[in-house]
Order: C-alpha cells, then sequence, then structure tokens
C-alpha cells in the first residue's frame, strides 16, 4: 500500500506517535507525554466490543503559510468528545486533560504532517474497557483515552468534484438520543443505507431526511446557497452539530450573507436545486459541492452540475483561515510546535 497521504485511501496511515491515558476508579490518568503508536490488548469480553461504549472525534493540523503547525478548533472538538462520553453515561476526562492529549500527539506527530492541501487528521477515541460481557444494560467503568494522528491528503484526489446525493426519507441516520453522539454505532447503522444507495443510484453519499426533515448525510453537515444567502438545518439533538457548519456559518456572515438555520424538506431541495448551490461541510472534505440530487427516482442537477461560484468562495475562505493564509478573527486556531 501506498505510503504517500495524496495516493494512499483517507485514513490509512499513521503517525508513529500517540497520546493514552486510562480511566479507573472515574478517575483519568494521563502521562503527559506521547509514546510510540502501538497495538493494544483487549479483553476478549471488552465492553466497547459488545455493547458499543466507544466514541471519538475528527479534528485536523495544517502546515501554516508561515511554515508553523496549528490545530483547527480544537477546544470545540474536546467539548464535543466530553458530551460524546457522557452520552455513553461515562465519566469525561477534564478538557485541559483532552486537549493536552490532543496538542501532545500533534506535536509528537508533527514531521508527518503533509503539506496543504493535505494535513494531518487527528482522532481522539474513547472505548469502555470493563470486561464483562453481562454489563449490557450498565457504563463500563473503565476505559482507555487515545489520540493517534493521520497524514491526509486531499480529500477529492484531483480537485474538488461534485457529489452525488441520494436523499433517504424512510430510513434515519441513527437513533433520537444519539443523534448528536459521535460513536462508531452510528456509522455503522448509516452503512447499509449509504451501500445501498451507491449500488442503486450510483450515489456517493445519502442525504438523511427522515419524514421529509433534512439533516446531515452519514458524515457531513448540508448547506443551500446562492449570491445572498447561506441556509442549514437549525441545530437539535437529532443530528451531529459540525464544527465545520458553524466555521462555515461565521464565514458566511462575515462575508455578508444572511444566514438561515431552519427546517429544510425536499420540495425545497428540489426548487432551490434548479437555481441555487448545494453543498456539504466536515472536517474531512472542508467544504464539497454537490452536484446531483436524487429524490425517489428523479435526478435534479444543481445549478449546472459544477461547483458554484458561492460554495467555492466559502470553500476558500475556510481554507485561507485553515492554512493561516486569513486573519484568524474567531480565535480558532491554535499553534503547536513542529
Ligand atoms: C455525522 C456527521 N455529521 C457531520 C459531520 C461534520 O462535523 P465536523 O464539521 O465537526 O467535522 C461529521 C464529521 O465529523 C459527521 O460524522
Amino acid at each position: 500500500m501506498s505510503n504517500d497521504p495524496f495516493t494512499a485511501p483517507f485514513g490509512s496511515l499513521f503517525g508513529d506517535q500517540m497520546t493514552v491515558a486510562t480511566l479507573s476508579d472515574g478517575h483519568y490518568t494521563y502521562g503527559g507525554a506521547a509514546q510510540a503508536f502501538e497495538n493494544f490488548s483487549l479483553h476478549p469480553g471488552t465492553h466497547a466490543l459488545h455493547y458499543g461504549s466507544s466514541c471519538f472525534e475528527g479534528l485536523k493540523a495544517h502546515r501554516q503559510v508561515d511554515g508553523s503547525l496549528a490545530v483547527f478548533r480544537v477546544d470545540d472538538h474536546v467539548a464535543r468528545m466530553r458530551q460524546s462520553i457522557e452520552r455513553l453515561r461515562i465519566v469525561a476526562p477534564d478538557g485541559s486533560v483532552l486537549r493536552q492529549m490532543i496538542l501532545d500527539a500533534v506535536e509528537a506527530n508533527a514531521s508527518f504532517t503533509p503539506p496543504t492541501p493535505g494535513s494531518l487528521y487527528i482522532r481522539p477515541t474513547f472505548i469502555g474497557t470493563t470486561p464483562n460481557i453481562g454489563a449490557a444494560a450498565s457504563p463500563s467503568e473503565t476505559g482507555i483515552l487515545y489520540v493517534i494522528c493521520s497524514p491526509v491528503g486531499d480529500y477529492f484526489p484531483g480537485g474538488v468534484r461534485p457529489l452525488t446525493l441520494y436523499v433517504e426519507t424512510k430510513i434515519p441516520r441513527t437513533t433520537p438520543q444519539f443523534g448528536m453522539v459521535k460513536s462508531g454505532a452510528n456509522y455503522v447503522m448509516a452503512l447499509g443505507p449509504t451501500l445501498d444507495a451507491k449500488r442503486d443510484h450510483g450515489a456517493d453519499q445519502v442525504l438523511f431526511a427522515t419524514g421529509d426533515d433534512i439533516t446531515e448525510t452519514g458524515a457531513s453537515n448540508f448547506f443551500l446557497a446562492d449570491d445572498t444567502r447561506v441556509i442549514t438545518r437549525q441545530l437539535d439533538e437529532s443530528f451531529l452539530h459540525g464544527v465545520t457548519r458553524d466555521s462555515v456559518i461565521a464565514i458566511a456572515a462575515d462575508l455578508g450573507y444572511e444566514v438561515e438555520e431552519r427546517p429544510l424538506g425536499t420540495g425545497e431541495l428540489i426548487d432551490w436545486a434548479a437555481k441555487g448551490e448545494v453543498f456539504l461541510s466536515g472536517t474531512a472534505a472542508v467544504i464539497a459541492p454537490v452536484g446531483t440530487v436524487i429524490v425517489g427516482d428523479a435526478r435534479h442537477t444543481v445549478g449546472d452540475g459544477q461547483p458554484g461560484p458561492n460554495t467555492l468562495r466559502l470553500r476558500e475562505a475556510l481554507t485561507d483561515i485553515l492554512v493561516g493564509a486569513a486573519p484568524d478573527n474567531h480565535q480558532w486556531r491554535t499553534t503547536v510546535a513542529g
């Protein structure tokens, strides 16, 4: 397999250092430094393997135009990770501990950061480790919290490509109480409908719109845009509160767009496709244009099927902040040695 982040599959390469803390007796113990990346030895009865007591985060560090290295919105990802762990009914680490584990892992793996448009993808992870296959109805009392890093290339090799979305109105992505939890179970639930939509409709991703309520895709948030407006679904507990979504909203407001956070249905999406732009937002893809939406058996081309000017403008504005080519007016960047 390729060792080049620009040709290897996203997330398949790893930096050679990691940070690890253990949870026991309600307390996280972190040694305060990165260690060699290595396999864990897990009891076959490990809670996370049987009852899904695991969750994770995904954020990035980018090589800056001045040569330094900066992590994007680390505190927001720490807060979301703490919330995910708490939703597993497990005590969350202090935010300062997890933050330090992330920064230590990035610093230790800094040399693995590819040049722009590549980045160092950071994956904080929690697994519940209580060895008890009878504990289906109780939370894991012990756990491992760790941070690994993956050098990644551009999410879209060869440049930004308009995506095809299949709109799923019946099967939900996840359950109402777990919509805003970054738990592996959510992703395996979305896998079946996504594979079916690829096979049956040639779709890249599924846009979940249970009961005609458009929320998000399997791994990104959803936006409509035109020359004056940016529209996205209002927050509630039913879907993931994307950090990129929040960044897009702030940047759009800075650029003078009106931002609307409100319900969106498939009727509006079909009308919008004829005249406006559609895009996805997420840490991995940054801002990804949508060229086609499939509703039922009908394919609707978005605009002329190519990335729209507002989508590209927002994407460039965000990318400039990510790599230090624009001022950090919102204090989103944290510089790390390396
Ligand atoms: C289900 C889901 N929605 C949205 C997002 C986008 O979130 P963020 O912008 O924080 O990466 C992600 C990716 O993390 C996701 O997995």
